[in-house]
């Protein structure tokens, strides 16, 4: 079978996928102009990869395909009815990543109040030359509000930490109520509003959808504590990015713990960089060696079910299993 990869598909796996098909794996191109690309995707049944735009433009150059399989939970990058109305499925990689990118979110929470990042370079820089005053000082992440903004698997291993770890009181926001995480986490469900303006963390997870693109703005900015701190382990384009800048430049919030971004790679001249009370991360919540590893693993079992007639066991688009069964 003619297979192509792109852009973040671990070694081994790709190995074990070139002894079986004819692959060709792609990083680092323009796949609307690449020449080589264009060509592969002519021919390919299968493609496996992160994040690579799979829209009707794209869809178009590819009449072969058979299956599209996302080595990442988020497929905000796959027209999902466009492959359906194609007969293509399209599978993702939930579950696995659920406990590294937890323990990301988290990072970002101490690394914030504690302003880790900031005085890491206050101590290595030699600056750390008198007793502290309470310039230096952080914030207490034990015993806070937590505002979790959707409730998914992440939100509860997120959840599970704060709860059992560090005493914080945690409010959720979600499209239904988890009573599965009240009764766990002692999580109290709130209105979106009534989140913002409780909670001393703000920690956004949810996917990126129509609804959700743009939902925390200058409004939501405005309703959070002047002493909030806002987290986004989600996609960049849930934030009104230049809203966040100017709660940021206003006081309006404290600080911010950032993986994702509106534009990745960030652009260098991204005000949020020059500020030091932005922690920023190359959206990497995901990326442990572990979790790279069985991410690309389970990627290419949906592949390989897809192009063997066997049902992918992530499938994002049932129709289209029920219109080849
Ligand atoms: C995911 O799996 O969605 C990660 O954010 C990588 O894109």
């Amino acid at each position: 079978m003619k297979i192509l990869a792109y852009d973040r598909v671990e070694k081994p796996v790709l190995d074990q996928l070139k002894e079986k098909h004819d692959v060709l794996f792609f990083k680092n191109i323009d796949p609307s102009s690449d020449p080589e690309f264009l060509n592969a995707l002519s021919e390919a049944e299968g493609i496996i990869g992160l994040a690579l735009p799979v829209n009707q433009e794209l869809l178009e150059k590819a009449p072969n395909l058979k299956i599209v399989s996302n080595v990442s939970v988020g497929y905000n990058n796959l027209d999902i009815p466009e492959l359906t109305k194609r007969n293509i499925m399209a599978t993702n990689t939930p579950g696995i990543l659920t406990d590294t990118v937890a323990d990301m979110a988290f990072g970002l929470i101490l690394a914030t109040a504690r302003r880790i990042p900031e005085l890491d370079y206050f101590v290595k820089s030699g600056q750390w030359t008198q007793s502290l005053t309470e310039e230096h000082y952080g914030v207490d992440v034990h015993h806070k509000k937590l505002g979790i903004i959707g409730m998914g698997r992440i939100g509860n291993a997120i959840s599970q930490r704060a709860h059992f770890g560090f005493h914080m009181d945690i409010l959720y926001h979600s499209r239904t109520r988890k009573l599965d995480a009240e009764e766990k986490y002692d999580a109290t469900y709130k209105s979106l509003d009534d989140l913002l303006r409780e909670s001393d963390f703000v920690c956004l997870i949810t996917p990126l959808t129509k609804e959700t693109e743009g939902m925390i703005g200058r409004r939501e900015f405005q309703l959070m504590k002047d002493s909030a701190i806002f987290i986004n382990a989600s996609r960049g384009k849930t934030v009104v990015e230049q809203d966040l800048i100017d709660a940021l430049k206003n006081n309006e919030i404290r600080a911010a713990g950032l993986d994702v971004f509106e534009q990745e790679p960030v652009e260098p001249d991204n005000e949020l960089l020059i500020m030091k009370n932005v922690v920023t991360l190359p959206h990497i919540g995901s990326s442990s060696h572990e979790t790279e590893l069985k991410m690309s693993e389970l990627a290419a079992e949906n592949l390989e079910a897809g192009l063997s007639g066997r049902k992918p066991p992530n499938l994002l688009n049932p129709q289209v299993w029920e219109k080849l069964e």
